[in-house]
């Protein structure tokens, strides 16, 4: 029988290769135990019982064979909420709470904006929006079903009845009218592919990551059909890979050839995020 305080111990020595060993076993221990942080902290000369060490036990084992932690325990934080994760979607990654901040900036005081997040996965950007931006109507699409269905949990604890959840390609379900449209689609190049560490490769989906060639295929296919659904003044928002700025504003100039388009870093000062600002219609 071991305690709580040495089996966070035994965790952090076994997980010694991950960069955080001590956050990863806290959090391996307390989905062990279904308790928080602050009950392993208060207490921690508490014996675990045979079926927690093993539960505990097994979890670690698949930790240091390089699962990530958020599909162990199933959820991820993202812009201050947790979103349940389960391999069918990408978990949710820092870089993207800044499309979501862009979003929010541009869009607060508009009012009653038609809002579509594209390549929703767990549904951490359609539901940040439709919890930050009361008055606006929030689509968020995704081709796979596993993944709208985790979208689907997270909507109905996070924001009820506030994003409508569409199965499609794209754009191809909407018409005209949409006033922003976000979108974090696959953007891993065939080249980037081979590199990306085996907890990413072995265990997210890769469709939520592949995007051909030149990791631009879905943003390519994406630019037309958005350029035919926003309304003048509208904002296209696009997560990007960290050297596909100059490309993928090219594209973006190519469908939309007088809006403003500007390629923002990210925090480490790489491309992350193109904005396509419209002029609003003179008339
Ligand atoms: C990079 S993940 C992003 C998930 C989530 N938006 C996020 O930021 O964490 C891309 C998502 O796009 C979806 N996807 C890929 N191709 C698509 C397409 N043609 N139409 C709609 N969704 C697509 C994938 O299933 C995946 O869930």
């Amino acid at each position: 029988m071991i305690t709580i305080r040495q089996a966070w111990r035994d965790g952090r020595a076994q997980l010694h290769c991950s960069p955080s060993p001590a956050l990863d076993a806290r959090l391996l221990l307390a989905h062990a135990l279904g308790r928080d942080h602050a009950y392993l902290v208060a207490h921690d000369d508490e014996l675990l019982s045979a079926e927690q060490a093993a539960a505990f036990a097994q979890l670690l084992a698949r930790a240091a064979a390089d699962e990530p932690i958020p599909y162990l325990t199933g959820r991820a934080p993202f812009y201050g909420q947790t979103f349940a994760v389960s391999p069918a979607v990408l978990i949710p990654r820092p870089e993207t709470e800044q499309l979501v901040e862009a979003a929010i900036g541009w869009a607060r005081g508009r009012g009653r904006l038609r809002v579509a997040d594209v390549g929703t996965g767990s549904g951490c950007i359609a539901v940040t929006l439709a919890r930050h931006l009361p008055a606006a109507e929030v689509a968020a699409v995704d081709v796979s079903a596993a993944a709208l269905a985790v979208a689907r949990s997270n909507a109905e604890r996070l924001a009820p009845g506030r994003v409508a959840l569409v199965r499609g390609d794209l754009l191809a379900a909407f018409g005209p009218g949409l006033d922003l449209i976000a979108a974090n689609l696959p953007y891993v190049t065939r080249q980037e592919w081979t590199a990306l560490p085996d907890g990413v490769k072995s265990y997210e989906p890769a469709l939520a990551l592949d995007g051909g060639t030149d990791g631009l295929d879905a943003i390519r296919a994406l630019l037309p059909q958005a350029a035919e659904r926003l309304r003048p003044g509208g904002l296209v928002l696009l997560e990007i890979g960290w050297r596909q700025g100059a490309a993928a504003a090219a594209l973006a100039r190519a469908a939309f050839p007088a809006a403003r388009i500007a390629v923002r870093p990210d925090f480490a000062g790489h491309d992350r995020l193109v904005v396509i600002e419209t002029e609003p219609s003179q008339g």
